[in-house]
This record gives structure tokens, sequence and C-alpha cells, in this order.
């Protein structure tokens, strides 16, 4: 029943399958899948448009306050809206790609889409994912999830996505996988990092499929002690 909903958080570094797994989950449950990063990477494409450049911090809270960002549920997945434009897919870019861990640092940047994510899962029956959902968005979550990959799979995941005529070398994204781990791990404000009552789950060696079965059984064991 509907007072059995609880919200799951899904955490962990970029590449790891974050997205597709919380997509996933949410569609077995009949929940809702929150995607914050693709509300940071909306803001850094905002940014990019208008010239910003991701350490001008006072632009970048202005920025923040004049925008409105809203993520719409879909039957397979979400629509990301811009002040109502449809940018779904203009935010998965490399210029975006590569600016969007230094504008999400910007504390005034990370206040408001924080509050904004905690508004959404007010009602329960969520799934949310992103750095800091266990940590600081959602530290009452019935679940938490930390899932992670070596660096060496995550790109090798990333370079199978790419189309052909996008091909990087797998060493250039490695090097950049493990660039933004180091600056989502060591920026100051909510840094990504494992909540204590997480339960980490490494997807090196599973299939989606696996991970998204582990994470329902959790999720059932966590609905029936709620
Ligand atoms: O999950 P993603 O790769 O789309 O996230 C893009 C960036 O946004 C990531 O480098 C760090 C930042 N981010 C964040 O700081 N906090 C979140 N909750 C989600 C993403």
């Amino acid at each position: 029943s509907d007072s059995d909903r609880i919200n799951v958080a899904i955490d962990g570094p970029a590449g790891a399958g974050k997205s597709t797994v919380a997509r996933k989950v949410a569609e077995k449950l009949g929940y809702i899948y929150v995607d914050t990063g693709a509300m940071y990477r909306a803001v850094t494409l905002a940014a990019n448009r208008l010239g910003i450049e991701p350490h001008e911090s006072d632009r970048l809270k202005k920025l923040v306050e004049s925008i409105h960002i809203r993520l719409k549920p879909v039957v397979d997945g979400q629509i990301v809206l811009l002040n109502e434009e449809d940018v779904t897919n203009a935010i998965r870019t490399r210029e975006v790609t590569l600016r969007v861990s230094q504008v999400a640092s910007h504390e005034a940047v990370r206040m408001k889409l924080v509050d904004m994510q905690r508004e959404l899962a007010s009602l329960k029956g969520i799934v949310m994912d992103g750095r800091d959902i266990g940590t600081q968005v959602l530290p009452q979550a019935e679940l938490k999830i930390f899932l992670i990959a070596s660096v060496q799979i995550r790109a090798l995941r990333r370079y199978q996505e790419l189309k052909e005529n996008e091909r990087i070398p797998l060493q250039q994204l490695e090097q950049e996988i493990a660039d933004r781990d180091r600056s989502d791990e060591q920026r100051e404000i909510s840094p990504l990092s494992c909540a204590k009552d997480a339960i980490v789950l490494d997807s090196s060696e599973l299939t989606i499929d696996q991970v998204v079965a582990l994470i329902l059984d959790l999720s059932r064991t966590k609905m029936a002690e709620a």
C-alpha cells in the first residue's frame, strides 16, 4: 500500500551505472525517478549559453536564482526542462560534462537544487540518484545504496556508449573519469562520500539487471520494515 512507500537514495561516482539502475528500479516499483545530476547539468548548460565560467560564483548564484528547472517524469525516465525548454539531450554534451563538477561545487547552486530535491522527495516513492543524496539531501532515506565500479570498467562502459563519430581514446576517458571522481570527492561542500548506513554495491562484475534485482530485494525488505 501507499503507506509502505520508501525513498531510495543511490549515490556513487560517475559512470557506475546509477542512472540506468535507478530508472529501472523506479519503473519496477512504480516510483518516480529523480536524476539530480541532470539538474546540475541544466544549470551548467544555462551558464555555458550565457558565457558564465564555472568559477564565477556571483554570476552562478544570480543565474540559479533566475532559471527554472523542472524534471518531468515520463514512462521510461524523465524529461529535463530548462525554462520550459526540453534540454534532455543538450545536457549530455562533453562541454557540459567537462564543467558540471565545478559548477556543482558552488554553495548557492547546491542550496537551490537540494531544496528542490527535498521537495520532490517529500511524498515518498522516489528513487533519487546523485552524489550526496544519502549524506545530505535525504539523510532519512529508508534505503541507501553506494554504487561503485572500477575506473577501467566505467571508462569502458562510457566508451561503448559513444557513437563512432564521437569516439574518444579509452585512456582519455579513464583520465577524465578519474579527474571528475577526484573533483567530486574533494570539493568542500557535500563531497561524494558513502553514508555510514549505505550498502556498498560493486557493479564491476555484475550486469545492470543483477544490480537492479539486488536493489529491488533490498527495497522490499525495507518496505516490509517501514
Ligand atoms: O550523475 P552525473 O554524472 O550526471 O552528474 C554530473 C555532475 O553533477 C557530477 O560530476 C557531480 C554533480 N552532482 C553533484 O554534485 N551532486 C549530485 N547530487 C549529483 C551530481
